[in-house]
């Protein structure tokens, strides 16, 4: 089962990797954009950038944070209902922010 659920994982990274980058804000990603800015720039020296970080970093984290493995009582609660693809989608556009690079 565990394994499965990485291949589906990497499978869907493979696929980000290959899709077109995201450039509108993905509804669930509303709630972010209080902390990490509608382009990805923190919007206080605590809440880290996001714009131009590779999307599977931003998977990545998301998915640990969501799981509980990183530790963050904000993000946990905030990653706690996020789908796979919901994920997905926002790692894709906030990738897509270049505006820090
Ligand atoms: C109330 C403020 C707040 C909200 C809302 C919020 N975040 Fe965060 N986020 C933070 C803080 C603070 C951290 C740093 C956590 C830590 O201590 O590791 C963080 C960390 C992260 C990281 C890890 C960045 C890195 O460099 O490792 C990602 C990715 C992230 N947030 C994405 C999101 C997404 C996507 C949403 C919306 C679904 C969201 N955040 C909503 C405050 C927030």
């Amino acid at each position: 089962m565990l394994f499965i659920s990485r291949l589906a994982v990497g499978f869907a990274i493979f696929a980000l990797a290959v899709t077109a980058q995201t450039q509108e804000l993905p509804e669930v990603a509303k709630v972010c954009v209080t902390c990490h800015g509608r382009d990805g720039i923190g919007t206080t020296p605590l809440n880290p950038n996001l714009a131009g970080q590779s999307s599977i970093y931003l998977v990545q984290q998301l998915t640990a944070f969501r799981d509980g493995k990183r530790k963050s009582e904000v993000m946990n609660i905030t990653a706690a209902n996020l789908s796979d693809d919901e994920i997905f989608a926002i790692a894709e556009y906030y990738e897509s922010r270049v505006t820090c690079r």
